[in-house]
């Protein structure tokens, strides 16, 4: 019987742009309908679809949300062919839509999105909100510290890059619970990408030279947060992220969880360890994949890209898609 970290490198790699592809598509046709709720459905529908066609055991440990509120794709919902037999356990994060108001009004960077590893290598991060900061590869490490200032941040960070610190591009979700971080990045001068959604694509954004962008800061979904530090073991980069609670409610799940300190500060290898496998397809065009596009006589254009850490390797990967 194969070891979990040889079924990875196998079987998976090729299998999760499949996976990534059917939820998609699916989420496509949805595109600029207004009706976020049914893109988000339809693209649940087929990435479970097509997880269950898998020779694997998996289970969601970041999903759609707990069995009472997530019909599908629930944390704790067991995926695949393998659970029968002896197949190797394997967690799965997922959010087969990141971006359900952006496909709703078919804005960009909406992605189907997928990370794998072995069993207990992905943090079991609760529905609330993390606080994240992230950079690019090639700094030194530590570079980033939650516990700093914005200015001190972009200091840093600019420093090392050998540029004025107005010349850092920061990558920020549009929310007014941003304000204060927006109003100090004018004071210094950044230039600062305001996204309307999708912080998964606003992480990775850090690690692709071609968005310009240098930095990502602010809160967004913890869930997305996992995802996002699982793409970025596979391409370099730092992030940290740091669990916020609105309420009791928000605090009594994550010790559900089995997370006792509640202020911690997690690296990218406490939320993605090991060896992690990471896909997405673009829903929307964007700035990381081209969106999926129907063509005439039936055709469909997908892009993905899979990625893994523990060789470094990235596959950009082209799909034509053609009705039978
Ligand atoms: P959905 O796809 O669930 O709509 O999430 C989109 C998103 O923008 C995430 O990328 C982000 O982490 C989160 O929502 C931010 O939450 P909020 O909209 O509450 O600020």
């Amino acid at each position: 019987m194969p070891e979990a970290s040889q079924i990875l490198d196998r079987v998976l790699v090729m299998e999760m742009v499949r996976v990534t592809e059917a939820a998609a598509i699916s989420a496509a046709n949805l595109i600029g309908r207004g009706d976020e709720k049914a893109a988000d459905a339809a693209a649940v529908e087929a990435m479970r679809a097509a997880l269950n066609e898998l020779d694997i055991c998996g289970t969601v440990v970041i999903g759609e949300g707990e069995r009472d509120e997530a019909p599908m794709l629930f944390i704790g919902e067991k995926v695949g062919r393998g659970c029968e037999g002896e197949a190797p356990a394997i967690d799965i994060a997922l959010d087969p839509l990141e971006g359900t108001t952006i496909t709703a009004k078919a804005g960009a960077n909406a992605l189907a999105v997928l990370a794998i590893a072995e069993k207990g290598n992905l943090l079991n991060a609760p529905d609330v909100y993390m606080d994240k900061l992230a950079v690019g590869p090639g700094y030194s490490p530590g570079i980033i510290d939650l516990d700093k200032s914005v200015t001190e941040n972009v200091e840093a960070v600019a420093k090392e890059k050998g540029v004025e610190p107005a010349e850092i591009i920061v990558c920020v979700l549009d929310r007014p619970r941003h304000d204060k971080i927006i109003a100090e990045l004018r004071g210094i001068g950044c230039g600062i990408m305001l996204i309307p959604d999708g912080d998964v694509a606003g992480v990775i954004a850090t690690s692709d030279e071609d968005t310009t962008v240098d930095m990502y800061m602010g809160s967004g979904g913890a869930p997305e947060g996992v995802l996002a530090a699982a793409a970025l073991r596979c391409v370099g980069g730092q992030f940290k992220g740091r669990l916020l609670f609105r309420n009791d409610d928000e605090r009594q799940r994550a010790y559900k969880w089995g997370i006792e300190d509640l202020d911690k500060i997690y690296d990218l290898k406490e939320l993605a360890k090991g060896d992690v496998i990471f896909a997405a397809t673009g829903v929307t065009h964007g700035s990381l994949l081209e969106g999926v596009k129907k063509l005439r006589g039936g055709k469909m254009t997908t892009e993905s890209v899979v990625m893994r850490a523990s060789s470094g390797t990235v596959r950009w990967v082209k799909s034509e898609h053609r009705k039978t």
